[in-house]
């Protein structure tokens, strides 16, 4: 395993659509571990293939309950509302309030290719939703309903 680097917002990768995974091959496998790694070592709770300036539908999440790896994510509904503080990575020293749905269903591959569902609530729902968008070029910035400041009390889980 290997850290990678993280690329910033002022990188325009970040804003490209990042393509499917089609071979669940070793190539995949390494870019996940080295992902994992590279999350853990920044203390992020998540991170996308594109942050580390592969434009493939693969994210890594830890929100607490232990690494999630998903492939080709694709969002089959969501419930509910919730606020919450969100960054990123790829946007160090900011963060910002983001609106998200309270209830997410996801639907994605494991890193063998097998389809696998998972629901999340909470902090787990807002990081597949900030994970996904960022396979469509999209970052929180863009969404946040008003940036957070050092004086404003938050919690701490950059994605
Ligand atoms: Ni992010």
């Amino acid at each position: 395993m290997a850290l990678r680097k993280i690329i910033s917002i002022e990188d325009e990768l970040l804003r490209k659509h990042s393509r499917e995974v089609q071979h669940f091959d070793s190539r995949l496998h390494r870019l996940l571990d080295d992902m994992a790694e590279t999350m853990a070592a920044a203390n992020g709770v998540g991170l996308a293939a594109p942050q580390v300036a592969v434009l493939r539908r693969a994210v890594v999440m830890d929100c607490g309950s232990g690494l999630i790896e998903m492939v080709n994510p694709q969002i089959l509904s969501t419930e509910g509302e919730q606020e919450g503080p969100e960054g990123c990575l790829s946007v160090p020293g900011r963060r910002g309030l983001v609106k998200r749905p309270m209830k997410v269903r996801v639907r994605f591959q494991d890193r063998y290719g097998e389809w696998r569902e998972l629901e999340g609530e909470e902090l787990l729902a807002r990081c597949i939703m900030h994970e996904t968008d960022h396979l469509d070029g999209r970052m929180y910035v863009d969404i946040m309903t008003r940036e957070l400041f050092d004086e404003d009390e938050e919690e701490d889980d950059p994605t």
